[in-house]
C-alpha cells in the first residue's frame, strides 16, 4: 500500500484547539523526512476542501509552529459538505456536496486524508471514508469527550489554563470571604471542571454527568462557613445540569452541525449560592481563554505523537481509522466505532470517588 502513496492532503475542522499546529508539524515532517512524501493543507476545514483552497505545506510552511495556538490551515465548525445550506426562494435548503470534496482530492493528486477535528469533523471524514477517501483522523478537543481515545490533545492545556484562573480566584475569594464560581467549557462531558477542580482545590465542581441540586452545593458551603473557611470556590462545566435537567443556552448558531453554545450558568449559580448560602459571589467565564494560545509540553508531546502516528497509519493503508492513545501507546480504531459516543466522565471513577472522599462536593 505505501508505495501508492505519494501524496497526503491535511485538513483540521471545528473549534481551533492548542496542539493543531504541533500535529500538522509532525504530519508534515514525517511525511518528508521519512517517506518523501508531498503535503498539501485545505484552509479553513471543509470549506477549502469545498473551494478547492489549497496550500503546500513544505518544511518552510511548519517551521516555527510548535508553540503556537491556533492553527496554520484556519478552521471551520460550519461546512458540513454533505449538508450544505443553499439559499433557494427565500429558504434555506440542504444539499449533498461532498462529491465536490472527492473531486477536489483527486484533482489535487492527493493519495490520502488526514482529518484532524471532534466529532462533528470526523463525522465527515467518516462519510468521506464510506465513499472510499482515504481518511485517517485525529482526535482533536479540548472537552476530552471523543470516544475510543484516552486523552484528546489540547485537554491538557484548558485544565493548566482554568487552574491557574483558580489560583487567582483564590486569593480574591480569600481577601473577600465570597463564593467564587468558574464557568469552564465542557459541553456534554464535565472532564475540564473535574481536573481543573482537583487541581485548583476548588470546594464544589459541577459537571453534566452528575445532575447537581444546588442546595447541597449551597450546604456545602455553609459548613465551609460554619468551620470558619468563609469563603469557596466552585468550578462548573458549562454544560452541567440542574436535577430539572435545565441547561443554560448562550446562542445558537445555525449552519453549525451541532448549532447548540451553552454559556451563562456561571452567573446563575453564583446569584442563587449568593442567596442560599448568605456569602456574597462572583462568576467568571473563562470561556476562549481556554482553548487560545500556547500548548503546554504534554498537549506537544501527545500532539506530535499523533501527527506522525496518522502518517504511519497512511503508509501501512489503515484507512477510515483514528489515531488513539491508549494507556502510553499510540493506536488506532475504527471512525465507524468513535463517531456518535460522547466519552463522559464516569460519575463511579476513581476521580470522582477520590474528590468526594476529600469533601468536594458535586451537588448530587
Ligand atoms: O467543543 C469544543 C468547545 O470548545 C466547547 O467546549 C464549547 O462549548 C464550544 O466548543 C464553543 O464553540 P464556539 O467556539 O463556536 O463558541
Amino acid at each position: 500500500m505505501s508505495e501508492k502513496i505519494k501524496k497526503i492532503g491535511i485538513m483540521t475542522g471545528g473549534g481551533d484547539c492548542p496542539g493543531l499546529n504541533p500535529v500538522i508539524r509532525a504530519a508534515v515532517r514525517t511525511a518528508i523526512l521519512k517517506y518523501g512524501l508531498e503535503v498539501v493543507g485545505f484552509m479553513h476545514g471543509y470549506n477549502g476542501l469545498y473551494h478547492n483552497n489549497v496550500v503546500p505545506l513544505d518544511l518552510d510552511a511548519v517551521s516555527g509552529i510548535l508553540p503556537i495556538g491556533g492553527t496554520i490551515l484556519n478552521s471551520s465548525n460550519k461546512d458540513n459538505l454533505f449538508a450544505y445550506p443553499f439559499e433557494e426562494d427565500g429558504k434555506t435548503v440542504y444539499k449533498d456536496v461532498s462529491d465536490v470534496g472527492v473531486e477536489n482530492i483527486k484533482k489535487n493528486g492527493i493519495d490520502a486524508m488526514i482529518i484532524i477535528g471532534g466529532d462533528g469533523t470526523l463525522t465527515s471524514g467518516r462519510d468521506y471514508a464510506r465513499k472510499g477517501v482515504r481518511v485517517v483522523g485525529v482526535p482533536k478537543t479540548i472537552d476530552n469527550d471523543l470516544a475510543c481515545t484516552d486523552y484528546t490533545f489540547g485537554f491538557d492545556t484548558a485544565v493548566s489554563v482554568a487552574s491557574e484562573a483558580l489560583d487567582r480566584l483564590h486569593t480574591t475569594a480569600a481577601s473577600h470571604n465570597r463564593i467564587m464560581v468558574l464557568e469552564v467549557m465542557g459541553r456534554y462531558a464535565g472532564w475540564i471542571a473535574l481536573a481543573a477542580g482537583i487541581s485548583g482545590g476548588a470546594d464544589a465542581i459541577m459537571i453534566p454527568e452528575l445532575p447537581y441540586d444546588i442546595n447541597k452545593i449551597a450546604d456545602a458551603i455553609k459548613e465551609r462557613k460554619e468551620r470558619g473557611r468563609k469563603f469557596s470556590i466552585v468550578v462548573v462545566a458549562e454544560g452541567a445540569k440542574s436535577k430539572s435537567g435545565e441547561i443554560h443556552v448562550s446562542r445558537v448558531v445555525d449552519d453549525s452541525p451541532d448549532p447548540i453554545r451553552l454559556g451563562g450558568i456561571g452567573a446563575v449559580v453564583a446569584d442563587e449560592l449568593e442567596r442560599l448560602a448568605g456569602l456574597e459571589a462572583r462568576a467568571t467565564i473563562l470561556g476562549h481563554i481556554q482553548r487560545g494560545g500556547t500548548p503546554t509540553s504534554r498537549d506537544r508531546i501527545l500532539s506530535t505523537r499523533y501527527g506522525s502516528a496518522a502518517v504511519e497509519l497512511v503508509m501501512s493503508g489503515k484507512f477510515g481509522n483514528m489515531v488513539t492513545l491508549k494507556g502510553d501507546e499510540m493506536s488506532y480504531e475504527s471512525l465507524e466505532d468513535v463517531i456518535g459516543k460522547n466519552k463522559g466522565v464516569d460519575p463511579d471513577c476513581e476521580l470522582v470517588q477520590m474528590a468526594k472522599g476529600m469533601g468536594i462536593c458535586f451537588g448530587d
